[in-house]
């Protein structure tokens, strides 16, 4: 395993040269709660130009605008409505992404054509350290090649992007872990495009009178997507992910020990703690520790924080299955749900990310 790095906060000479580098249109790569993204100044057609080719993202996915301050959203909104002004007023900062429409500012490449952008203000105080101090909107995905899973530390994201970006700015590991909740408001009700750790019921009870509901997964993929990014592959390690329901224990506990007994130490499984010793329990001679490499979390919300490190260092360690209990649908376990099912989809086709 790779030993995490402590947290440093950049100095201000770092802050200041990264934010220079947005300036003159260069790539910068930041922490934000959620995982680190890879920023450009979204005012710039170019350099978000740069982000694709960095990326090798397909030019139909749009980009997330960062702001420093929710007060800034109608310098890139048109008639932002004001369910769109008390959304952020509750979750910015914070790992919440809301899609509205675009004014004429924002350059083609960011919306990738549509007529709206997604925005979100970050709470990662290195994040918004950068954001003031170069004073422009940042365009930023997450910090990877298209299709691998999303960096949680500014190693991961070296080692996916590596000179193709020359500044990488420090912020430590990620506290949450998973992307952004993507949100987007039609006739008055809220649909989430993408669950994160900001959840439909948070958004209600923000939001008394109006409806709030997730997206059909499956309706996302088809043609008439309202969120491009989802039609296209994400969050895949070299690792085949094996995604397993506790609910259904005896499958469960059948691929945990297929995982154990084959593949001589080839295999993972991960999970919340009490699913992976329920599976293990009751797994029809499991050896007692196998050749697998085990890796519990306490609760969804660790789940969430070392699902990405976990894909990263389980290829790096040359696992080639991982099967992958997923927690319940409450709360982050929700998102964290999402990605596992996404990543076990081993679809031709574009990747993206
Ligand atoms: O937590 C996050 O959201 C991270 C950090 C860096 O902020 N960013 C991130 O960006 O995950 P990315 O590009 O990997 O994912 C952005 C998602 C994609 O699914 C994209 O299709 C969707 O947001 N999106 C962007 N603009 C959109 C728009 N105008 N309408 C609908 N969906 C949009
Ligand atoms: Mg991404």
């Amino acid at each position: 395993m790779i030993p995490q790095r402590s947290r440093r906060e950049p100095s201000h000479d770092e802050l200041e040269a990264a934010a220079r580098a947005i300036r003159t249109g260069r790539l910068v790569v930041f922490p934000t709660e959620t995982v680190y993204g890879l920023g450009a100044d979204a005012l710039n057609a170019a350099a978000v130009r740069g982000i694709f080719a960095a990326k090798g993202r397909p030019v139909d996915n749009p980009l997330i605008v960062h702001l420093e301050s929710a007060t800034l959203l109608d310098t890139v909104a048109a008639d932002a409505a004001r369910v769109a002004h008390e959304l952020f007023a509750r979750f910015a900062p914070g790992p919440f992404t809301l899609v509205v429409r675009a004014n004429d500012s924002v350059p083609r490449e960011v919306t990738a054509g549509l007529a709206t952008v997604a925005v979100r203000v970050p709470r990662h105080p290195v994040a918004r350290a950068l954001l003031a101090a170069c004073g422009r909107p940042i365009a930023a995905p997450s910090a990877n090649r298209s299709g691998e899973p999303s960096p949680t530390t500014v190693d991961m994201a070296r080692r996916s992007l590596g000179s193709t970006v020359d500044v990488y700015l420090d912020g430590g590991a990620c506290e949450v872990g998973v992307e952004s909740t993507v949100a987007a408001i039609a006739e008055g009700a809220v649909t989430i495009l993408r669950p994160g750790a900001v959840t439909a019921e948070q958004i209600a009870a923000a939001l008394p009178g109006i409806d709030v509901g997730y997206a059909d997964a499956n309706a996302a993929r088809g043609d008439a997507s309202p969120s491009p990014g989802l039609r296209h592959r994400h969050y895949q390690p070299l690792a085949t992910v094996i995604v397993c329901d506790p609910a259904d224990a005896r499958r469960c506990s059948v691929a945990v020990a297929h995982a154990l007994r084959g593949d001589g130490g080839s295999a993972a499984v991960i999970g919340l703690a009490a699913a992976v010793d329920a599976a293990l329990d009751a797994g029809p001679g499991v050896p007692a520790a196998g050749d697998a490499l085990v890796l519990r979390a306490s609760d969804p919300a660790e789940y969430a924080r070392n699902l990405y490190r976990w894909f990263h260092e389980l290829d790096a360690a040359g696992v080639t299955r991982i099967v992958a209990l997923l927690p319940p649908a409450v709360g982050i376990g929700r998102a964290v749900r999402d990605r596992l099912t996404r990543a076990g989809e081993r679809t031709r086709g574009n990747r993206c990310g």
